[in-house]
């Protein structure tokens, strides 16, 4: 058609039933492309991994909060807490014995009053499901669950004691706590299914076994006894033979690893099935650095989680999980480094669903992020005057909650694109240097000397030629050319410091002198700034 044409087609009469329905038709269009933003979802570029959340990548800024405290008589401190620590994703356990109390019959006011009181704090939520297991105990099954022990099946120590944890070869167990879950997914689907307030789920908590290895039923013994079924084979890239003789001393865990991984996976799978958003699970870790020290499964960690040298076989047994998360509360500096590659190697995406929330954990959130996270949450948020490691409050986790809030979109996209690097002061170092090839950046850490927590940090992005953005606590950067001083042919042409206000960058005022001059420091205060360098 051409432009006479179309004009001509304008001057038209359409008869107005027929202008009524047209404007019907893409009323209706609009509307539904207005709601087709796609539920949110991981996507991989060049091994690296986004959230996407509205079709743009999302960096989570989590909380978790305590146990018990997801009941509505609850949620007024926790929203409070929720806000001061900044925070634009609140994580909340999702009690099976509070949403079954009888056999089929699904009570939803937990989860209305969390996604309510969300969506009127412009928060997210990530829902943790507390089904069969929790912190390999069953703690949180419905007391029907509990008082039946024929019908679900109880692990059963080498002495033939039972205990308090659920088996995995529990047929009836997976089937309630799949159809459970399956409710709780069909019940998001319906209430947020367009409004994508609940960015992920995560099933179970820290399962496995505490108090035996595996579960040494009659059952569960025969199985044992009998050849390695091929599916488990192929995941350990081993030939057959019975667990003892394929797995030797490793035999019993990788026995429950198995069972149990297969066991989540059916459950994750189903629950995606009804509503397709993010499943994940999270771990009761091992330290991997800890050589010296036995870490025993059943003893020291529940047997069967996805510890990082059972993650291959995770990966390979359950493959509708779509990120398994380190719980970290081990003040190792080093431990967020090692503890986490494992995971990144075997193809998840990089995320933190517990850590410490006192302050020495503050710096470990620009370690994720030059690791690429998509999300990092400090456990225990709210006051109920305990928290785990002691009831420290999370100044140094807000501070940088507060930074990093109002860009956290574009920090999520940076990190996508591959732009991120960071420096995080490490004792005995005091300086770093961060290397974008021509342009490198060396970060020293004033404080570095007095090892104060919460210790400094910089995060230094690439936004284009010769443009960078720099942000940190305690820490000064400073450009120069590789293999050069800083001042060797190259100056900064102008330091402005900004914000981000709904994704545009916003100027305050220009740092020179002092603030620049000999690095750009970056104290206490949340500040960002946008940097422009130039060779001569
Ligand atoms: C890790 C668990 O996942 C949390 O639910 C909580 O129990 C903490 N440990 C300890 O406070």
């Amino acid at each position: 058609m051409d432009y006479a044409d179309s004009s001509q087609a304008r001057k038209t009469q359409w008869p107005r039933p027929l202008v009524f329905l047209s404007w019907l038709l893409i009323t209706v269009l609009t509307a539904q492309v207005a709601c087709a933003a796609p539920a949110p979802r991981f996507v991989q570029k060049d091994g690296r991994h986004a959230l996407l959340v509205d079709g743009k990548p999302f960096l989570m800024l989590g909380g978790q909060i305590h146990n018990s405290s997801a009941w509505p008589s609850e949620l007024a401190q926790v929203w409070e807490s929720a806000a001061a620590l900044h925070v634009n994703t609140l994580e909340a356990p999702i009690y099976w014995e509070q949403f079954e109390p009888q056999p089929g019959h699904f009570d939803t006011t937990n989860i209305d009053a969390l996604v309510q009181g969300a969506r009127a704090r412009d928060l997210r939520l990530v829902l943790l499901w507390f089904g069969t297991w929790k912190n390999g105990k069953m703690y949180y099954v419905p007391s029907w669950v509990k008082a039946d022990t024929q019908r679900f099946a109880r692990v059963i120590r080498p002495d033939g004691e039972p205990i308090d944890v659920l088996s995995p070869l529990g047929r009836n167990t997976l089937q309630a706590d799949k159809a459970a879950f399956v409710a709780l997914m069909d019940y998001l689907k319906k209430i947020d299914g367009d409004k994508h307030t609940v960015l992920m789920v995560q099933v179970e908590n820290e399962a496995g076994i505490l108090g035996s290895a595996r579960d040494n039923s009659p059952e569960a013994n025969k199985l044992f006894e009998a050849a390695v079924p091929a599916e488990m084979l192929a995941a350990a890239h081993k030939t057959a033979g019975t667990w003892k003789e394929v797995f030797g001393d490793d035999a019993d865990e990788i026995f429950q690893v198995y069972h149990q991984a297969k066991y989540i996976n059916e459950i994750a799978a189903a629950g995606k099935a009804a509503f397709d958003i993010p499943v994940t699970i999270n771990v009761w870790v091992t330290n991997p650095l800890a050589k010296r020290t036995t870490q025993l499964p059943g003893v020291d960690y529940p047997s069967g989680g996805a510890v990082h040298k059972r993650v291959d076989l995770w990966k390979a047994l359950a493959p509708a999980i779509d990120a398994i998360g380190p719980d970290i509360y081990d003040k190792d500096p080093w431990v967020v480094e090692s503890l986490t590659q494992p995971y990144l190697r075997a193809g998840y995406p990089l995320l933190i669903p517990e850590i410490g929330r006192n302050d020495n954990f503050a710096k470990d959130f620009y370690k994720a992020l030059g690791l690429g996270a998509v999300g990092f949450a400090p456990f225990g948020i709210d006051r109920t005057g305990w928290n785990y490691l002691g009831d420290e409050k999370w100044t140094a986790h807000a501070r940088n909650f507060e930074l990093f809030h109002p860009m956290s979109r574009e920090i999520a996209q940076l990190e996508f694109d591959g732009k991120v690097k960071t420096a995080v002061e490490e004792a005995g170092h005091a300086s770093q240097e961060i290397d974008f090839g021509e342009w490198q950046a060396t970060v020293t850490f004033p404080k570095s000397s007095g090892a104060a927590a919460p210790g400094g940090a910089a995060l230094v992005a690439e936004l284009g030629a010769d443009e960078f953005f720099v942000t940190g606590t305690d820490a000064s950067v400073v450009f120069h050319l590789k293999d050069k001083k800083p001042g060797e042919r190259s100056q900064f042409v102008t330091v402005e410091q900004g914000h981000f206000e709904n994704g545009a960058w916003k100027p305050l005022r220009l740092w020179n002198g002092d603030e620049a001059g000999g690095g750009f420091s970056f104290h206490q205060e949340p500040e960002v700034v946008r940097v422009k360098m130039q060779k001569f």
